[in-house]
This record gives C-alpha cells, sequence and structure tokens, in this order.
C-alpha cells in the first residue's frame, strides 16, 4: 500500500491496494497507523458493496447504528446519505461539525462510500483539530485548559430543531427527538490515545456552550476558537469520485459537507465505527503527559 499525504495539514491518500480482497491482520495495522497519523485516508477507486464496507469497518471498530440516521435492514449500520437532484433543502452534514458529538458516546470515526456523485460539487472539507489545538492563542487554551463543553443534538431535537424546508433528508433521518436536547459534556481537549496528540473536541453544528457559563457568555467565545479551528492552514478539500472511499477520526477532526451540486443526484453510504472510546481519550489528558 502506498501513502502520499493530500495537504500540509490533514489527510493522505491511500493507493495500490483493493480493500475487495480479505484484509490481512498486517494491513489492519498499517491502516489504522495511518489514521492515527494523518487523521483522515481517502482510498479512490475501491468500489465496495454493503459487506465489504462494514469489513473495512472492523480494522478500525466496531460498527454502530446511528440512531438519528438508522440503515435498512439487513444493515442498519449503513446509512445511505442521498440527496436527489430537485432537492434544494440543505445538504445532510452541511455546516462544520463532527459526527454525533451530541451522543454519551460519540463515534471515534467514520467510513463513507461514495456510490453516485455530481460531475463537480459536492466535495468535503475536513479540518485538523491537533493542529488548531496547538496553534490557539495561550488565552484562550487557559479558557480551555480542564474545561467541559456542552454538546446538544440541535438539529434531531424540539428546543433548536431548524425549519422544516431547511431540513435534509427529513423522510429517513429521526427528528423531534427530546432526548437530543438533552444537554451532554465533554471534554473540550482530548488526547489521541495512540499519538498523545491533543485536539480541540468541539463544533459549530453540536456545542452549545461551555461549562460554567450561559449560551450568551459562551458565545464570542466559541465564536471566535471555531473561526480558528477551521482556518484553510488545517484543512483539506477533498472531491469525490464514484467508487471512492474516506475513513477520518471522528474525535481529532471536524468535517463540512458542501452544498454546491443543485441540479445532480449525489448518493453516499455511511458507517461510524466505535474504536477508540472517548474514554480513551479523557483518560489521557495533556497535564498527564511527560
Ligand atoms: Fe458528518
Amino acid at each position: 500500500m502506498n501513502i502520499h499525504p493530500i495537504s500540509g495539514s490533514i489527510g493522505a491518500v491511500v493507493t495500490n491496494i483493493d480493500l475487495k480482497n480479505p484484509i490481512s491482520d498486517r494491513l489492519t495495522e498499517d491502516l489504522r497507523n495511518a489514521l492515527d497519523q494523518y487523521l483522515l485516508l481517502t482510498l479512490p477507486d475501491q468500489h465496495l458493496d454493503a459487506t465489504q464496507h462494514l469489513k473495512l469497518c472492523e480494522v478500525f471498530g466496531s460498527p454502530i447504528v446511528n440512531p438519528y440516521g438508522p440503515g435498512q435492514p439487513p444493515h442498519p449500520e449503513l446509512t445511505h446519505i442521498i440527496k436527489e437532484k430537485d432537492d434544494g433543502a440543505g445538504v445532510f452534514g452541511g455546516g462544520w461539525h463532527t459526527d454525533l458529538s451530541f451522543l454519551e458516546e460519540p463515534p471515534s470515526g467514520s467510513i463513507l462510500c461514495a456510490i453516485e456523485v455530481p460531475p463537480y460539487g459536492g466535495d468535503t472539507l475536513f479540518s485538523n483539530q491537533q493542529m488548531a489545538w496547538e496553534t490557539l492563542p495561550d488565552p484562550l487554551k487557559a479558557m480551555l485548559d480542564d474545561r467541559k463543553i456542552v454538546h446538544v443534538g440541535k438539529p434531531y431535537g424540539i428546543k433548536w430543531a431548524p425549519p422544516l424546508e431547511e431540513q435534509s433528508m427529513k423522510g429517513s433521518t429521526l427528528r423531534n427527538d427530546p432526548n437530543a436536547d438533552r444537554e451532554r459534556f465533554h471534554p473540550a481537549i482530548l488526547r489521541h490515545p495512540k499519538t498523545q496528540r491533543p485536539g480541540l473536541y468541539l463544533n459549530p453544528t453540536y456545542s452549545l456552550r461551555l461549562d460554567g457559563m450561559s449560551e450568551a457568555e459562551s458565545r464570542p467565545i466559541l465564536d471566535s476558537i471555531m473561526q480558528h479551528a477551521t482556518l484553510p492552514e488545517f484543512c483539506c478539500r477533498i472531491s469525490w469520485s464514484a467508487g471512492m472511499v474516506a475513513v477520518w477520526d471522528n474525535f481529532s477532526t471536524q468535517h463540512y459537507a458542501v452544498n454546491d451540486y443543485f441540479g445532480f443526484r449525489r448518493e453516499m453510504r455511511r458507517a461510524s465505527f466505535s474504536g477508540y472510546s472517548i474514554q480513551d481519550y479523557i483518560s489521557s489528558r495533556p497535564q498527564d503527559a511527560s
């Protein structure tokens, strides 16, 4: 397998590999190490079916069912993300976010397979949150040190539900769930269990406020941090082709699906996995390192 970085900050393209074949222990190790290092892997021309998609998932952890977008039987772990050509609503995953950060146990990563892509547009941006933490000004670092951030599932709850016309995938996602409005507290900084690199863990889609501060008090601080967290220097932008696969670390990155392909259909298949748990990160906080 060959690995080539796709930007100076995040992501690598992996070639000379066919994930339709059985995945050896050696290859499993290499793929895990590559994800730990680059946080995002793209693998063009794989054309995986549902079973192969789940097999790849098992390289990194156990596939989990997205409670707000379960797949159809027999593969509830596989969510089809479809935007029809005449769908003028928002795109699923539009806006910077990490997947399902408002859950008690957010997934540690996701794998997206491109089934049908528009002739242009429909890219996804990723941002390296370890680099964002490293370069955060010291006063903001001090604000977050040992701090928890409150996350809520705004698009899926009642209290912050977006207007109906702006909702993506209305028919296939669970909405108006009061449990999604429940506040969940996660550390603002997560240290990667393997590489020991600390990263920011917050995002504008689900992060509501800093623990110990109101929404209004938190807003300017969060806005400032989030603006920093997605500076172009920390980002890469990937263009999809049919059959392409992307795997990302959901605790050390944010991503953004660009909604610029009205008039074209796009279909992706997503699986999320629980590999490292959020406790694996919490148990290795920055001050614990030598
Ligand atoms: Fe996402």
